[in-house]
């Protein structure tokens, strides 16, 4: 590192607190773990690149019954790099149910959910919902008879909430059936309420795992 570059840091670190930060995340001790225990930060990863490639695709995407479709064969087709960007947002929303829900199972195999790690593991089960979330009201957004016909059956689920259910449908759906209100909705909640959520928890999340520290492999007596 030259002369110039250590100078700003400490400049900064005297200001900032820059490298207590940088050694409470990076230059703590960890007990002797395996491959299982990287699927916290697989997770992290595909959160951060759903994000990133999710952004990108605002600039084309249009939320509009009209429109959807054809924006989205606009993306895969004249957009510079667009099939790249979307076959990422697309399949990276498969892999990352499958890894954060595989994370889960590692930390309940090895018992990682219990005393201090609670409340770790309480903010994962809102992580996982959210994680769902962004899934099923990703889903709706290309407005194809896939996603159309697969968002009308996963919506009518909540209609068999006993009392309720007829309210929350219509919440769900902006009214009775599938319309212009239904994809604005599932967009907003798509694009801003579930990933604002989701960095929220991902933040208090990675804090309580830092704090906490990892758990160890646990020996068979323990
Ligand atoms: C987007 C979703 C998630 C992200 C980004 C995430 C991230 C992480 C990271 C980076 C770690 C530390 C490394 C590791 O142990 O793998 C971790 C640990 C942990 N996670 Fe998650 N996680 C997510 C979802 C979940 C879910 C769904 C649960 C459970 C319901 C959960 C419960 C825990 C617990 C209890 C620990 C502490 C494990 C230990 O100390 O051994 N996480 N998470």
């Amino acid at each position: 590192m030259t002369a110039r570059a250590t100078r700003l840091i400490t400049w900064l670190d005297e200001r900032v607190g820059l490298l207590s930060i940088w050694n409470a995340i990076f230059d703590r001790r960890i007990p002797k773990v395996n491959w299982w225990f990287t699927l916290g930060s697989a997770s992290l990863f595909l959160s951060v690149m759903q994000a990133a490639t999710g952004v990108f695709l605002t600039i084309y995407y249009i939320p509009t019954p009209e429109e959807a479709y054809t924006s989205i064969e606009y993306i895969m087709n004249d957009v510079a790099f667009g099939w790249l960007v979307r076959g990422m947002h697309h399949w990276g929303a498969t892999l990352m149910v499958v890894i954060v829900f595989v994370h889960m199972l590692r930390v309940f195999y090895y018992g990682a959910y219990k005393y201090p790690r609670e409340v770790t593991w309480l903010t994962g089960v809102f992580l996982l919902l959210v994680t769902m979330g962004l899934g099923f009201t990703g889903y709706l957004l290309p407005w194809n008879q896939r996603s159309y016909w697969a968002t009308a059956v996963g919506s009518s689920i909540v209609a068999t909430i006993p009392l309720v259910g007829d309210f929350f449908l219509r919440v769900v759906r902006g009214g009775d059936e599938l319309t212009l209100l239904t994809l604005s909705r599932f967009y907003g909640v798509h694009i801003w309420f579930l990933p604002a959520s989701l960095f929220g928890l991902i933040g208090t999340h990675l804090y309580l795992v830092v704090r906490n520290g990892i758990s160890h492999v646990p020996k068979r007596n323990e």
